[in-house]
């Protein structure tokens, strides 16, 4: 069978860095409070005038030069982001131009902090189908401008960034010894939707709006979900939790991070953890780990590496891949 095999993966983030001391000055909270609820110390900001395609782009050539693979090559673009550049056309297609691409299908994703795992799960599926041969997948987020920077509970949490892969089709044998992407999972419960969203968009008000969030039912929601979408992946691998090498989970707070963990019995020191230097960066946050760890040396070739996300929507998933 055809395997989405991960090639390389890039990352890029902005220049400034916006510490919890600063906030403190902005808004009534403290270093001490952000980082006890959150794990969080700093995250970058977009400069002004910078794009989510700009990001995305630094981290798509980043990528592949890690991979060694031509932008030429290139025949699928799948770039998850909630804060696109413009309402159309997709941030992707920029992305694309920018890169010299002129061959294949370039489309964005909206699953918000799990657009990620949804955009990984597309590209497979169109590399499996046959349909692609060497997709880019990135995450690229300017959440700083969607934010409420007079509410606390919020503006404390995000940061900008973006991250990519880029997915090469390979001939596995159909077991979880192979290579690639072995089992994407993916969920959506829109029930939920007013637990976290933005109050503004083109059909609705015409505005962009600002981000809203019921944190704490959110956090209650996320332990739940992602412990059972871990599972999910596992058994359907036939994995256990100890063959787990790796979990790179999104990046929302280390307490959801410590308690799925824990929920899970996974040994902490296998958890990809970047949420005290970056924040919450949505889509670009598992890509953003997954660089980090693999430029590292943490990751390596063989190993099983489980990726899981969960954001508004409800949306949440997994993917497990053999590195
Ligand atoms: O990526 C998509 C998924 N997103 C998430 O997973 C986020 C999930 N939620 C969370 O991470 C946490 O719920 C938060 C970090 C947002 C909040 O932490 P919490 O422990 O759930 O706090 P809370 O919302 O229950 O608030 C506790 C107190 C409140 O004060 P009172 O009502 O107890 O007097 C808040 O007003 O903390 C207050 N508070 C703050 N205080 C200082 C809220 N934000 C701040 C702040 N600084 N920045």
């Amino acid at each position: 069978m055809i395997r989405s095999v991960v090639a390389g993966c890039g990352s890029y983030l902005p220049d400034r860095v916006l510490t919890n001391v600063e906030l403190a000055k902005m808004v009534d909270t403290s270093d001490e409070w952000i980082r006890e609820r959150t794990g969080i110390v700093e995250r970058h900001i977009a400069a002004d005038g910078q794009k989510t395609s700009d990001l995305a782009l630094r981290a798509a050539a980043n990528a592949l030069e890690h991979a060694g693979v031509k932008a030429s090559d290139v025949d699928l673009i799948v770039l998850a982001t909630a804060t696109p550049d413009d309402t159309f056309p997709a941030t992707a297609c920029r992305v694309q131009a920018e890169l010299g691409v002129t061959q294949g299908a370039a489309f964005d994703i909206q699953a918000v902090c799990s657009g990620f795992i949804y955009a990984l799960a597309t590209a497979d599926n169109f590399i499996k189908a046959g349909q692609a041969k060497t997709a880019l997948v990135i995450g690229a987020e300017t959440f700083s401008r969607l934010l409420d920077w007079t509410d606390r509970g919020t503006c404390v949490l995000f940061g900008d960034g973006a991250g990519a892969v880029v997915l090469k089709a390979e001939q596995g044998q159909g077991t979880n010894a192979d290579r690639g992407i072995l089992t994407t999972h993916l969920h959506a419960d829109g029930r939920f939707r007013d637990l976290l969203y933005v109050d503004g968009g083109p059909s609705s008000t015409k505005t962009v709006g600002h981000l809203r969030m019921a944190g704490r039912e959110v956090f209650r929601h996320a332990v739940v979900n992602l412990a059972q979408v871990v599972n999910e992946a596992l058994e359907a691998a036939g994995l256990s939790q100890s063959d787990i090498d790796w979990l790179v989970p999104h990046q929302a707070n280390k307490r959801i991070l410590d308690g799925t963990a824990r929920k899970l019995n996974i040994d902490p020191a296998r958890v990809v953890v970047t949420v005290d230097r970056h924040g919450n960066t949505s889509a670009a946050s598992v890509p953003l780990a997954l660089t980090e760890a693999t430029r590292d040396g943490r990751i390596k070739p063989g190993n099983i590496v489980l990726m899981e996300a969960m954001g508004g929507g409800f949306t949440w998933g997994s993917a497990l891949a053999r590195w």
